[in-house]
């Protein structure tokens, strides 16, 4: 990084810092999701989000050893213990709510009911392998009557490298085989040949057969969700870092090379990059920060003239995410990063931010400035 990129992201570094100092007084150890009407909305400690607040006072904590924030990480990561009690209400998304919380206060304490929680939390996700179809299931019946035994989603590939860590702690290799065999299956049926990619696919439970695909969170099944893409960009390299399979770089940049060309001028993405005429094309911030850790992690992982490509693109949405989204001087807006869109079709958090959003802008910086290894 040059001089003035370093000086942006430590100013925007120092404007995060004093940005959550403030909020954390009022959100303490709950589980934010969307910032609707300029508060973050708190949800149980079962949702899929509730990883991504504890992350973030985790990469902060790093750098400012500040013991509030650490407490406060903490107390997140005890309340999911009762999410393991309850287990009906745990599925795929393990991966996002332990790595970020156990996974992340062992790499960075090493306390010992850490990894023995994020073991726990391992076992559960490899559980949910589906060995016909080589997924590792989505979701559960949330409502009456509703069959989703067959369901893998491409937001997973970012709950495989709990698995990877698991394998590397423990040397048991059936961690990383089920990871292996789920992101192989990614790479044949989510990564479309143009680098776009499928949210859902269905297969047959009891054969693994592929049946269809499904629009999911994105505008409709031929569609092209935008943070579908980023988890599709990070997932893939984070399954590279961890095996070293070309084929998972070969389609973690095919993903990237989709996104990079579909971004409008300020580099933050639509919700969807394929939106018919009339409807309307909210950005998701969200999308553009995953996307930005994942083009960062690729840059890592090649060499010269193509690694400045995947870097200069990632500083570029991190810039954009600052300068254009952040809400560093509102007094009446808690969420770092606006305009992010989390579920159109269900009408659910559009154009708010999401706590997501958040994590991965910060985790960017951080990158960015050298602070350390990734929670994932
Ligand atoms: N299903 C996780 C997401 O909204 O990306």
């Amino acid at each position: 990084m040059t001089t003035i990129q370093k000086a942006w992201a430590q100013e925007a570094w120092a404007q995060t810092v004093a940005k959550v100092d403030k909020t954390s007084k009022r959100i303490g150890d709950g589980f934010p999701h969307a910032s609707v009407g300029g508060e973050y909305k708190l949800e149980p400690a079962y949702w899929w989000t509730a990883g991504f607040w504890p992350g973030l006072l985790w990469l902060l904590y790093r750098d400012t050893k500040d013991e509030g924030l650490k407490q406060l990480a903490e107390s997140c990561e005890q309340q999911l213990d009762q999410v393991v009690t309850d287990y009906y209400r745990l599925d795929h998304d393990i991966g996002f709510m332990w790595t970020l919380t156990s996974v992340a206060r062992y790499k960075l304490t090493g306390a010992d009911d850490s990894k023995r929680r994020a073991l726990l939390a391992a076992n559960l996700l490899a559980a949910r392998f589906n060995v016909k179809g080589s997924y590792i299931r989505a979701w559960n019946p949330w409502r009456e009557g509703e069959d989703n035994a067959g369901w893998a989603i491409i937001d997973c590939m970012m709950n495989l490298p709990l698995l990877h860590w698991a394998t590397l702690t423990t040397g048991d290799p059936r961690f990383k085989e089920i990871a292996v065999r789920h992101a192989d299956m990614a790479v044949e049926h989510f990564i479309r040949p143009d680098g776009s990619v499928n949210h859902i696919v269905i297969f047959d439970p009891a054969t693994g057969e592929k049946l269809s695909v499904n629009g999911g969170q994105g505008f409709a099944p031929e569609s092209a969700w935008s943070r579908g893409t980023a988890w599709a960009i990070y997932g893939m390299s984070l399954s590279y870092k961890y095996t070293g399979d070309e084929k998972y770089l070969h389609a973690a940049k095919r993903a990237a090379h989709f996104f990079l060309a579909n971004l409008p001028e300020d580099h933050v993405p639509h919700w969807d990059f394929r939106l018919p005429d009339g409807i309307p094309a909210y950005r998701d911030s969200s999308a553009g920060a995953c996307a930005a850790c994942g083009l960062l992690l690729i840059a890592e992982q090649v060499n010269g003239q193509e690694a400045s490509l995947y870097r200069e693109a990632g500083e570029r949405i991190l810039h954009s995410l600052y300068t254009n989204y952040g809400a560093w001087d509102s007094e009446t807006e808690e969420g770092l990063v606006t305009h992010g869109t989390s579920h159109y079709p269900e009408g659910k958090n559009i154009d708010v931010p999401l706590i997501y959003g958040d994590y991965y802008f910060v985790e960017g910086l951080s990158r960015l400035l050298g602070h350390g290894e990734l929670f994932w």
